[in-house]
């Protein structure tokens, strides 16, 4: 075993006094209080207003922040940028304030334990979403946060944990044997080969993994690329999201590498749904789903559509695209580093496409969906163009340089206007 792989699997270990009681277990389809990680960021904010949506429960959120009020003004405020925001939500989110990072998620014991005490179920959504860090810098937040609210689903009753990772876990060195369907029963193999969030979420399914087996009811839901809202056209963080940033990066140089050929992009609103639904039924306890798009979209749809936005552009071999894209990069060293340090990121990110390669098995989660009546929506030109209009209104791409097609009307309109015509 290398270093690095005796690590991760020495880092999936579960402390010994983490126990779950058996006489204590009840499994309730109508939770009066749920505990949920990371409500602040993309998908929590989502599964936050689902679960308020679906259920009649409080929801205890742990927040970042400097006490109760600025824990809870954060969650709002995030709500209301994203449009899901109900008044009558106010009483039902309560802030927990406290950090995945640290010992009891940074709560006193006795607040630890009150909330242990409290819930009936965890979500634990939140993590450091990075793929540049390494996993000594995000170990702290994505392994040991696992690990405490494990502790914590074992104190008093058991309470069920819903554990969101990624479908990454199956990237890098899977990719690299002959498998080319990856079922939601399949363990990965230890990632000694990819990135330090990769590593960390598959050494958290690890150990959810290894509670399951000393008794915890749990589910681990992998989820594929997240993508905007159906509904209302919200965009991920795109300043770090990989996806526009490879977007962006094309618009500037005004070229696309041309050996791409599809991607899965699954709508937000599709993801939180999907988790609040099944996590919802106890019998579907103990499995793994895959909840991503399984309708992919091709890049060329995506290169089209960002054409008739009004940006030029051509398609070039892949590597000449790199070359190309990093010289612009550090044109912007010195007048834009972040933009500098975005384009370097898109250089570097979305390679090999082996989204392309492989078939991602949703069997379970498919057959627990249609019992709601749950499918993805379509990611098509008419979502796509959508969505990159909000990036162009968000000026997170620069204006563009020739008139959008007169079918985008909005585009169209906007674009007359600015030049005077
Ligand atoms: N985005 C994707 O395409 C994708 C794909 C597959 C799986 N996932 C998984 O989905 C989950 C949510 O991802 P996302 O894209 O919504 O990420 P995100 O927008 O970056 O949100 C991350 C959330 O975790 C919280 N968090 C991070 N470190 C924390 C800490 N030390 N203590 C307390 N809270 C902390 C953040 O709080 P702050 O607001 O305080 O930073 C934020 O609420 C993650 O588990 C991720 O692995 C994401």
């Amino acid at each position: 075993m290398n270093p690095i792989e005796s690590e991760l699997y020495s880092d999936s270990f579960l402390d010994e006094n983490i126990k779950y009681n058996f006489s204590n277990y009840h499994l309730k389809e109508d939770p009066s209080a749920i505990f949920l990680t990371g409500s602040t960021g993309f998908l929590g904010i989502h599964l936050l207003a689902e679960l308020l949506t679906c259920s009649k429960a409080s929801i205890y959120c742990l927040v970042r922040g400097a006490d109760a009020d600025a824990g809870r003004r954060r969650i709002v405020e995030k709500m209301q940028q994203s449009r899901l925001w109900k008044d009558n939500y106010y009483q039902r989110i309560i802030p927990v304030i406290g950090d995945l990072e640290q010992d009891m998620l940074g709560l006193s014991e006795e607040q630890f334990r009150g909330l242990a005490e409290q819930v009936d179920v965890i979500y634990h959504n939140g993590a450091f979403v990075n793929s540049l860090y390494p996993y000594s810098r995000l170990r702290a937040s994505n392994v040991a946060g696992t690990r405490e609210i494990l502790r914590l689903s074992g104190l008093y009753n058991t309470k069920p944990v819903h554990y969101i990772s990624t479908l990454s876990v199956f990237s890098g060195n899977n990719f690299q044997t002959n498998q080319t369907v990856f079922l939601e029963e399949d363990f990965p193999r230890c990632p000694t080969k990819n990135s330090g969030y990769v590593q960390t979420k598959w050494v958290s399914e690890q150990m959810v993994q290894n509670a399951q087996n000393r008794g915890l009811p749990a589910s681990i839901y992998r989820i594929g690329r997240i993508f905007g809202n159906s509904q209302s056209r919200l965009m991920a963080n795109y300043s770090s999201d990989s996806f526009c940033i490879f977007l962006k990066a094309c618009v500037l140089a005004k070229k696309f590498p041309s050996n791409r050929d599809k991607i899965y992009l699954t709508p937000v609103d599709f993801v939180s749904r999907s988790v609040a639904f099944i996590s919802r039924h106890p019998d579907l306890y103990g499995k793994v789903f895959h909840i991503y798009n399984s309708r992919p979209t091709l890049w060329l749809n995506i290169f089209d559509v960002i054409q008739s936005l009004g940006y030029p552009m051509e398609s070039i071999l892949r590597y000449d695209w790199n070359k190309e894209v990093i010289s612009i990069a550090s044109t912007l060293e010195q007048t834009n580093p972040v933009e500098c340090m975005q384009l370097s990121l898109a250089a570097a990110s979305l390679t090999g496409a082996p989204d392309a390669k492989i078939r991602i098995d949703d069997r379970h989660a498919s057959a627990a969906l249609s019992r709601g009546g749950i499918s993805c929506p379509l990611v098509d030109n008419d979502f796509l163009r959508r969505h990159i209009y909000y990036l162009q209104e968000n000026q997170f791409l620069p204006a563009p340089s020739r008139c959008p097609s007169s079918s985008n009307v909005v585009a169209y309109w906007r674009w007359i206007a600015s030049h005077g015509r």
